[in-house]
Order: C-alpha cells, then sequence, then structure tokens
C-alpha cells in the first residue's frame, strides 16, 4: 500500500487498560508503558499502513538485522498536559527531521513526515489519560525505527519497523549529577555517527559509563576522540558552562548529537542578552576555571534530563566542585523551557505544538 498525504491510522483499542495499576505521583523514568503503541513496518520499498495498537510484545526471527547488525536509530520526546487539560508536543519536528537524519547514516529508509506526525497526534489521543499533570512529571514518547528484515549478509535489511512507544515519567537523573572526563575511550570520531541517536551509540558507552559510577560519577564527558582535550557531550545530554557571565558550549559536528534542548537554550540565552560563546571548551581552561573561581555553572541539556545542574566533574584523578549558585542560568533557562512546554507563559519562539 502506497502511504498518501494523510495517512488513514488503523487504531484497535485494548480491552485490558493498565493505566488503574500505576501510582502516577511516583514515577519512575521510563519503566512503566501506555496501553497502546503506534506501529507501521516497511517492506517492497514502501512503509505500509499505520496502526495504533494494543501495547505488546513483537515477533521478529533471530536473524533479523537489528540483532546483529545494530541497524536502528531512535527519538526522545515528551508531551505535557497543562492545567486545562490541553496537550503539547515540543517542536517536535525538529524529532521529525533528526530522525530521518540518523535514518540516512544508518541507511534505514526515512520516514514521511506525515506518518511521524500524524501516528503521534493519533496515538496521543488514544492515550491522553496516561499523560501526567503534575509538575516534572510529562509522557516520555520514544519513536525508533529499526532493521526487522532477515539475514546474516553485512548489508541493510530489506524490511523495516517504525515504533511510537510511551512512557509517563518523572525526572531522568535521581539526584545531584557529578561527571567524569573521560580521556581513553571515545564515544564518536570524526566521519562516525555521532550526530546521529542510532542505538549503537548509547551501548559503546554503556561500558566507560560503569566504569564512572564504580568511581561515583553518574555520567561520562566525552572528549573528541583525537587529544582527549576538548569537552564535547555527555551522551544522554549536551553540555554547557558558564565561565564568569559567559554561556559556552562545544559546536555541534559530527560528533555531537544537535540536541533540540541545546538550540532552545541558545536561542534563549540569546534572547535574554546573555555573552554566548559556541566554541571548544578545554579541559586546561576548564580545570584552570574551577580553580581560579570563574567556573559559575555546568548543566546538562536533553529532552530527558531537561536541564540538569552538574555538581561537580573529575578530571585524572582530581574531583573539582561546583558550588550551588543562586539564581544560576540552568535555573531560569530550565524555567523558561518549562514554562513554554507546560503553557504557563507565552511563546515567543513559537516552540509549542498543541495536539
Ligand atoms: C533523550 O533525551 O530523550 C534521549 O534520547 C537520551 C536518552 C539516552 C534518554
Amino acid at each position: 500500500m502506497q502511504v498518501e498525504m494523510k495517512p488513514v491510522i488503523r487504531v484497535e483499542k485494548t480491552k485490558n487498560s493498565k493505566i488503574s495499576q500505576v501510582d502516577f505521583s511516583n514515577l519512575p523514568f521510563g519503566k512503566v508503558y501506555t496501553d497502546h503503541m503506534f506501529i507501521c513496518d516497511y517492506k517492497d520499498g514502501q512503509w505500509q499502513e499505520p496502526k495504533v495498537i494494543p501495547y505488546q510484545n513483537i515477533s521478529l526471527d533471530p536473524s533479523a538485522k537489528i540483532f546483529h547488525y545494530g541497524q536502528s536509530v531512535f527519538e526522545g520526546m515528551k508531551a505535557y498536559k497543562d492545567k486545562d487539560g490541553k496537550v503539547w508536543l515540543f517542536r517536535p519536528l525538529e524529532n521529525q527531521k533528526r530522525l530521518n537524519i540518523s535514518s540516512k547514516r544508518l541507511a534505514i529508509p526515512e520516514l514521511p513526515e506525515e506518518i511521524f506526525m500524524e501516528g503521534l497526534k493519533e496515538l496521543l489521543k488514544v492515550d491522553k489519560n496516561w499523560i501526567p499533570q503534575s509538575e516534572g512529571s510529562s509522557l516520555y514518547i520514544r519513536p525508533f525505527v529499526f532493521a526487522s528484515g532477515n539475514g546474516f549478509h553485512a548489508s541493510p535489511a530489506d524490511k523495516y519497523t517504525f515504533i511510537i512507544a510511551c512512557s509517563p515519567s518523572g525526572s531522568y537523573f535521581a539526584g545531584k549529577v557529578k561527571v567524569l572526563i573521560e580521556q581513553t575511550y571515545s564515544r564518536s570520531a570524526n566521519g562516525g555517527v555521532g550526530y546521529a541517536k542510532a542505538g549503537g551509540n548509547y551501548a559503546g558507552q554503556f561500558y566507560p559509563t560503569q566504569l564512572a559510577v564504580d568511581k561515583g560519577f553518574q555520567q561520562v564527558i566525552w572528549t573528541d576522540d583525537t587529544s582527549h582535550e576538548y569537552i564535547e557531550e555527555a551522551g544522554a545530554m549536551n553540555i554547557f558552562v558558564r565561565i564568569n557571565d559567559t554561556l559556552l558550549t562545544a559546536p555541534t559536528s559530527d560528533r555531537i548529537l544537535d540536541g533540540v534542548t541545546r538550540k532552545s537554550i541558545l536561542d534563549i540565552a540569546n534572547d535574554m542578552g546573555i555573552d554566548v560563546e559556541v566554541r571548544k571548551i578545554s579541559v586546561t581552561e576548564l580545570v584552570e576555571a574551577a580553580q581560579n573561581g570563574s567556573l559559575k555553572e555546568m548543566f546538562g541539556a536533553g529532552t530527558a534530563a531537561v536541564i540538569s545542574p552538574i555538581s561537580g566533574f573529575g578530571y585524572q584523578d582530581k574531583t573539582f566542585d561546583i558550588p550551588e549558585l543562586k539564581n544560576s542560568y540552568a535555573e531560569q533557562f530550565k524555567k523558561h523551557i518549562t514554562d513554554i512546554q507546560y503553557n504557563r507563559a507565552q511563546d515567543k519562539f513559537g516552540w509549542r505544538y498543541e495536539v
């Protein structure tokens, strides 16, 4: 079936909702799933009939290429419910476009915007009651595409599956975030897949991150793969640094994810008249700033992490604490962004999207 401009989505509702079993006052991150999911297969060179179906297991042949060659990409988004019960997304077309940028790099067929957006809207309509309304909670949305076609030949699959699954979620981090500047392992390289949200990018971080966790850190800050002298990103989030009153972040590249929260912060900061520099940040500069007191803040930014203040960083065998700051940039940006997301303030940038 050829999918036309506005796809017709078949909806099959569950007969056994799980919602009454969920404690919405105590939500973990990404562990509870809604009653339905959106699914659309690709075969014979075309995306097939899109469907909303009850959330369920999927059946795959052991030779499906996702298992052997990791051909898969994903996105992270959130839906927010305002005090009147209206549902909002934040810059959803940025995620839709980035999914296709990632897919292209992994030789996965691109997904038409209409399937992504109409599928997402239909799913959110069906699972509307699952969208939390309380402060700090939202519906985490995970769109992903993977190679469901078979074969041990190391080449792109002939079949793919696109799914959107949703999870009512609380905070990504449980408490304060301490990061370790990584100088042995690399997350990405020039010409690689670092800019794509490829599943394997995350799997490759688990082992070095586990080593950092064993030393008392929650996350790794990746440095460039050649000199290990410039900080890049933190894997689950982009990184910002404030030296005196200047806000700094690394430029996006082949190696760094072009985060939606990252670019929103840059727009907000520029609009607030903050001095912003998008440039390489060396570890030497960071350590010096921590030592002379000009390092005022560090924070991570991402859809899942929102804006997460960093309380200190480890470098080689030293730890540098970053004292808590009142009225920090992190606090101001977080308020600004979440006020837009939860429809509590004017949206001068036009980022809010009503479902
Ligand atoms: C997100 O922020 O949504 C991400 O995809 C990061 C993920 C590792 C939780």
